[in-house]
């Protein structure tokens, strides 16, 4: 079947038609006369602006983009208008409102049959999404400054520790095969090596959301090598840690870096939060499917009003450090999302005056799972 070909007046009618009907504005400015004066206003172009006709017809397009004229983009447009070349460039332009909206402008030049350049067509194109894309930019943005508190945060407490040990190896006189001395260091060491883990796995992720890799940890191990960071930190402060552990290793499900962050900060707190000359005491027991720890110091405690927040970024408590340590109030929060992440769980059980516990749950490690 043959198709028969519009003659001339369809197909004028047909780009009639579509001119007028499309969404986005078209314009035609006329490339003879000074100043590219605008010789055509489609019907979306006064919808997207707000100029009619009679304000638009004339005039060259610039007024759209009213005072704002300092926009890179416009430098090119420019080069490429004198130029006779087409060109695209996203500008921020002005309804007759006032309104900005971001325009995805397309110019191309029209020629006659001697090549003279006779008209410049402009097509106009709101972009409405460029609004979202900033908005996610400005979330991504907050997001990652997000992170790099949370990050300053988790580094100052093994920070603290490793400076404290550093004064006490500088004070302490030893001979290299001093027991004590080489504790120390093995001590300084896992506090740098924490601090490396949590730094490349920031820098090497998305800003947006740290993922966890659950595997096979040993519980027990990671408990005592934190308790053993603290051991110096405690003793500054007549602190006594009690570590009670199962006879047996238990291995749980879990990442290793934020089982540290995890322990870090219950331990670090329950130090923090104890008055001189008391104990914290430390449990692990293997209860089931679960490893259940229990950190306990002999503190000020929390208030009813204390435990509703006690979970929230920057919740402010009325238990303050004993010993003029610093505090972002951001600890807790973490923990809770870490223990979360790891199908993990954690509670506070804690009379007012009576000192406060602690209580993490992670599942126990099962092969094949
Ligand atoms: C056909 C045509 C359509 C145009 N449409 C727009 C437009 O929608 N928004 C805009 O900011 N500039 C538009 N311009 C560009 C401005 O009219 C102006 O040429 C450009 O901003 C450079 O002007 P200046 O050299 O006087 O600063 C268009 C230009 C032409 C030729």
């Amino acid at each position: 079947m043959s198709i028969p070909k519009f003659d001339l007046d369809t197909f004028i009618r047909l780009i009639e038609q579509i001119v007028s009907n499309t969404q986005v504005g078209l314009v035609v400015a006329d490339a003879r006369l000074p100043d590219l004066p605008l010789t055509y206003v489609s019907r979306a172009f006064q919808k997207i602006t707000g100029y009619t006709e009679e304000e638009a017809i004339g005039k060259n397009a610039l007024f759209l983009h009213g005072s704002d004229t300092a926009q890179p983009a416009l430098a090119e447009l420019r080069a490429a208008l004198r130029e006779g070349r087409p060109h695209h460039a996203t500008l921020r332009n002005y309804r007759k409102n006032g309104e900005m909206f971001y325009n995805l402008l397309t110019v191309l030049p029209l020629f006659d049959e001697q090549r003279t350049l006779t008209h410049f067509i402009g097509i106009q194109q709101e972009v409405a999404d460029l609004k979202h894309a900033e908005e996610d930019l400005h979330n991504i943005h907050a997001a990652y400054n997000a992170r790099l508190q949370v990050m300053s945060h988790e580094l100052r407490n093994p920070l603290q520790a490793i400076a404290i040990v550093v004064d006490l190896l500088e004070k302490q006189p030893h001979t290299p095969s001093d027991a004590v001395f080489h504790r120390r260091i093995s001590s300084l060491r896992r506090a740098v090596q924490h601090m490396a883990d949590i730094i490349s796995k920031v820098l090497h992720q998305q800003p947006e959301e740290m993922s966890l890799d659950l595997e096979k940890v040993n519980f027990c191990l990671k408990l005592e090598a934190v308790v053993d960071q603290y051991a110096e930190v405690a003793a500054q402060k007549q602190i006594t840690i009690h570590l009670d552990m199962p006879s047996e290793h238990c291995f749980v499900r879990a990442d290793r870096i934020a089982i540290i962050e995890v322990l870090d900060n219950l331990i670090s707190n329950a130090i923090k939060y104890s008055p001189p000359n008391k104990t914290v005491h430390i449990r692990t027991t293997p209860t089931g499917q679960l490893v259940r720890c229990d950190i306990a110091n002999e503190g000020q405690g929390f208030s009813e009003e204390d435990k509703k927040h006690l979970f929230q970024p920057f919740a402010t408590l009325s238990a303050k450090p004993t010993g003029g340590e610093t505090s972002t109030g951001l600890g807790l929060s973490i923990v809770k999302r870490l223990m979360d992440k790891m199908n993990g769980s954690i509670r506070c059980e804690s009379e007012f005056g009576k000192g406060a516990t602690m209580i993490i749950e992670l599942p126990i490690w099962r092969e094949g799972l």
